[in-house]
């Protein structure tokens, strides 16, 4: 795992959309496994502009979602469809028939499940991933102790997932308590990872998902096995973490091809 501490979630975001531009350039048919949260948010924005001022080009990339709510339409505004279109896909130059989000709303949820993972394999696999980082060590919304082999599939949100996210909601009552997402063994599918984390409540997460065991209770720990992640924190997540020291040096010697600024 390669594990880069920058100073705060800004510096951490605008290093992240590099990476995603640099892959953009060197392979314009990209796939592009997406993410939703506040996390990725900047690293967004930063992707709009470099669109705007420097012409990165999304035309031939495809897009594949981790997760989307059971029970919300993409017209739902708290649905993640309805997050990517908002934040990221109306200002740049995306073909939308290429962005892929779990269809919630499936009539035949387990058969939407098997399709989405045949459509990740027939455009040929996911070339990087992006992720966020649940409080509790999840990933798109694969909960603890659930498989590190799993495939996409419905899940059951835990208590702090549903105390996490309802504050978009109003209230508790009216947020889902399924999604669907995108397996673990389907992350560790794609050809390489991205896991942006910042900020206090990320800590501890953060320091079991790098230095704990390799554990289904995080299932972010699931990343130690993958041959090509990259974790983004910044000082306040890296804070609990033993080996802060040895990561800085191992960031602070890369050989000018390892670096992204
Ligand atoms: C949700 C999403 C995850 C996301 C996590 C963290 O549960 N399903 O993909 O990484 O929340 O969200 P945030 O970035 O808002 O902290």
């Amino acid at each position: 795992m390669e594990v880069i501490i920058r100073k705060d979630a800004e510096a951490g975001c605008i290093l992240g959309a590099k990476i995603i531009a640099r892959l953009v350039h060197e392979k314009p048919t990209a796939v592009l496994g997406l993410a939703t949260g506040r996390t990725p948010l900047r690293l967004y924005q930063e992707l709009i502009r470099m669109h705007r001022d420097e012409g990165l080009d999304f035309s031939r990339v495809t897009t594949f979602n981790l997760d989307e709510y059971v029970g919300l339409p993409g017209t739902h505004d708290q649905s993640y469809r309805y997050f990517m279109r908002e934040n990221f896909f109306r200002h740049i130059n995306i073909d939308q028939s290429r962005t892929h989000v779990p269809n919630g709303t499936a009539t035949d949820l387990h058969e939407e499940c098997r399709a989405y993972e045949h459509r990740i394999a027939l455009a040929g696999g996911i070339d990087l991933q992006l992720l966020g980082l649940g409080r509790n060590g999840h990933i798109g919304f694969n909960e603890p102790s659930g498989s590190l082999r799993s495939r996409t599939w419905i899940k059951i949100l835990s208590e702090q997932t549903l105390r996490d996210n309802s504050d978009v909601f109003g209230n508790r009552e009216s947020m889902p308590r399924h999604a669907m997402t995108m397996g673990i063994g389907t992350i560790l599918d794609a050809r390489r990872c991205l896991l942006l984390a910042f900020g206090p409540p990320k800590t501890r997460a953060v320091q079991a998902m790098i230095e704990g065991p390799l554990a289904a209770i995080c299932p972010a720990s699931a990343l130690q096995l993958h041959p090509r992640a990259t974790v983004i924190v910044d000082e306040a997540s890296a804070s609990a973490l033993e080996y802060a020291d040895h990561y800085r040096w191992i960031d602070a010697n890369k050989l000018p091809w390892q670096r992204y600024d």
